[in-house]
């Protein structure tokens, strides 16, 4: 999609917008020399150690690494995805936003699906008013104690019996039954004929949390029918591992959202919803992903886990909490719900009432969870049981990234374990991560500083990447262009870029490769310390020398491993025997 808006528009608005003020907007910044800081937003702190620069542009954290632009602070803190982020920024001075030659055409397929998907549900919602037969399913909601208000809140439908009713409704033309055929509302039949996906089913629309409807779950009305719920397939629009069902009326509900419930169903967060309790989201039949958890805290920091009271509830809860424990930076927080044996949610809040099912007494903390779930058929009475213990615990704490609660951890399962907590920090040290680590989208200020050996490469891109403005001799630049080597053409690159470009800072150039593989490299080269970098006694000057320092060495040692290539060449007797024979003037032999 960044493709789509046009390279040099993006380039342009980062000089007309100022990131101080995006940021001001959302935190209130003070000025501390060139710079401007406040506590952090994305982790909890006492003293600031958020910084952003003016000059650059950009912001970053040291203290958990936290770094970016003013378009990616729209996205990792007010939650807005790259398009809409250009969007807000663009608005903001009063700039429409291009597209490349008009609308892309999958783009504009992709609105055709949107558009449909909008019809699908407004169609299925009509069938439960209208259709002669909807009085069933209106009956059995009903039964399950919801009003019509509700119903209409989150526009539940109605799919009529029979093999065809959609598509007699949408699908009159082959384009247009090719398209429910795309958004996953009709199945193909070996002979080419097509049938209706959903038939004599109650109708759940899912809409992404922008509002747009991308999917539909549908149930069964009858016991005995299979199976009981069904759900559109995987199609350009809809993700299953990534949307939450319930998030959009959640958001729309709550301005500011305190807290928010996951459970396993529907129909769950339905009857929640019916009973005052607007904020819950459910996962559409799959496990708790991590890429669920993002969307949650990017509208939350307390996320409440509820699942059955069976088998399958128990291992969802524990996997969600294993998915959950590296995304647990400051301020955020996880509590579980365990439901009573054979109930779910939705009979729960039926049988005890809201009130009960929001009571602090109902949750535990995710570490209470932990600790006792690995607690479980260990004896701490003996010593053998408490080292058994810190063993199995330490590599879930290893995956929380290092903070207040990781300490807190430690220093629980230290007194449960008459354990030093020096012993298991020391524990905790050798202790690789499980592997099944999920990203973290703030890399804590550690690990920045941890990354790949700075190579001359690095250190020139580096370089320019603070200062800009520095240039190189032509001569340099013609000698450069003669090396092939794929750090040296993008070095290149990054030279042109800013010397083509006015008021070019930092952060037009991490956005100018976001999207590219140097994306990565370059944030991580933004972040890494140096401090010849920040030294503000270095003049101009200086950085220039230093650059053309740099621009020797890389020449030295592309050069150097060129030699050691060609003596590794050297490799069989032949080699070696044409070697000597060119070194003492004979003409080539071939095989003797
Ligand atoms: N689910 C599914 N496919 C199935 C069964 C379940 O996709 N064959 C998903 C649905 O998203 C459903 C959730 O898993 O909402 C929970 O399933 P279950 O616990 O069986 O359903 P309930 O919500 O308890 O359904 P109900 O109370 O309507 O019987
Ligand atoms: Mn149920």
């Amino acid at each position: 999609m960044a493709g789509l808006i046009p390279q040099q528009f993006i380039d342009d608005l980062l000089t007309r917008v100022d990131i101080i003020d995006v940021i001001d907007g959302y935190v209130a910044l003070k000025k501390a020399g060139r710079n401007h800081q406040a506590r952090c937003p994305f982790h909890e702190e006492k003293t600031p150690s958020f910084t952003v620069s003016q000059e650059k542009q950009f912001y970053h954290c040291f203290g958990c690494g936290a770094n970016g632009t003013a378009i990616t602070f729209l996205m990792e803190y007010a939650g807005l995805d790259f398009v809409s982020a250009i969007e807000e920024l663009a608005s903001r001075v009063g700039l429409e936003v291009p597209r490349e030659g008009g609308i892309n055409p999958k783009d504009a397929h992709l609105t055709q699906l949107y558009e449909l998907m909008e019809l699908v549900v407004h169609y299925y919602t009509r069938q439960l008013r209208e259709h002669p037969r909807a009085q069933q399913a209106i009956t059995y909601l009903k039964d399950r104690g919801l009003t019509g208000k509700l119903a209409a809140d989150y526009e539940l439908g109605y799919a009529p019996p029979g093999w065809d009713a959609l598509i007699n409704a949408l699908g009159n033309s082959t384009e247009a039954l090719g398209r429910l055929y795309d958004i996953g509302l009709v199945i193909r039949k070996d002979s080419g004929n097509y049938y209706d996906r959903f038939r004599n089913r109650i109708i759940f629309p899912i809409r992404d949390q922008r509002g747009r409807a991308i999917g539909l779950g549908g149930r069964v009305l009858d016991q005995d029918d299979t199976p009981k719920y069904l759900n559109s397939p995987e199609t350009p629009i809809f993700h299953k591992g990534r949307e939450l069902y319930g998030l959009y009326q959640a958001r729309k509900s709550l301005k500011e959202c305190d807290h928010l419930y996951v459970v396993e169903g529907y129909m769950d967060v339905l009857a929640l919803a019916q009973h005052g309790i607007p904020n819950c989201v459910a996962t559409l039949g799959t496990a708790a992903t991590s890429e669920h958890l993002d969307r949650l805290f990017r509208s939350t920091s307390r996320i409440i886990f509820c699942f059955d009271g069976d088998t399958a509830g128990d291992k969802a809860a524990w996997r969600a909490m294993e998915v959950a424990l590296p995304l647990l930076r400051e301020g955020r927080q996880i509590f579980f719900m365990f439901m009573p044996e054979g109930q779910d949610p939705d009979d729960f809040v039926r049988q005890f009432g809201a009130e009960k099912f929001t009571s602090n007494d109902q949750r535990v903390a995710l570490s209470s969870y932990l600790f006792e779930t690995l607690r479980e058929q260990i004896d701490l009475s003996t010593l053998e049981g408490r080292a058994r213990f810190a063993e199995k615990a330490i590599p879930y704490i290893s995956r929380i990234p290092a903070g207040a609660l990781q300490a807190l951890l430690i220093s629980d399962l230290a007194k449960q374990c008459q354990l030093q907590e020096e012993a298991l920090v020391s524990l905790l040290k050798e202790t690789k991560p499980a592997p099944e680590i999920v990203r973290s989208n703030v890399r804590s200020a550690q690990t920045a500083r941890r990354c790949t050996p700075m190579t001359p490469i690095s250190k020139a891109i580096q370089l320019l990447l603070h200062h800009p403005q520095l240039s190189i001799s032509d001569e340099q630049l013609t000698r450069l262009r003669n090396i092939k080597d794929p750090g040296v053409e993008f070095l290149l690159e990054l030279l042109e870029f800013c010397r083509s470009q006015k008021q070019v800072n930092t952060a037009r150039i991490l956005e100018h490769w976001r999207d590219n593989r140097y994306g990565k490299r370059l944030r991580e080269l933004a972040t890494q310390e140096n401090p010849l970098i920040h030294d503000d006694s270095v003049d101009d000057e200086a950085f220039k020398n230093e650059l053309i320092d740099y621009i020797s060495d890389i020449e030295r040692s592309i050069h150097e491993e060129k030699r050691q290539m060609q003596r590794r060449n050297i490799k069989g007797w032949d080699d070696f025997r044409q070697l000597y024979d060119k070194s003492i003037g004979k003409p080539g032999q071939g095989t003797s």
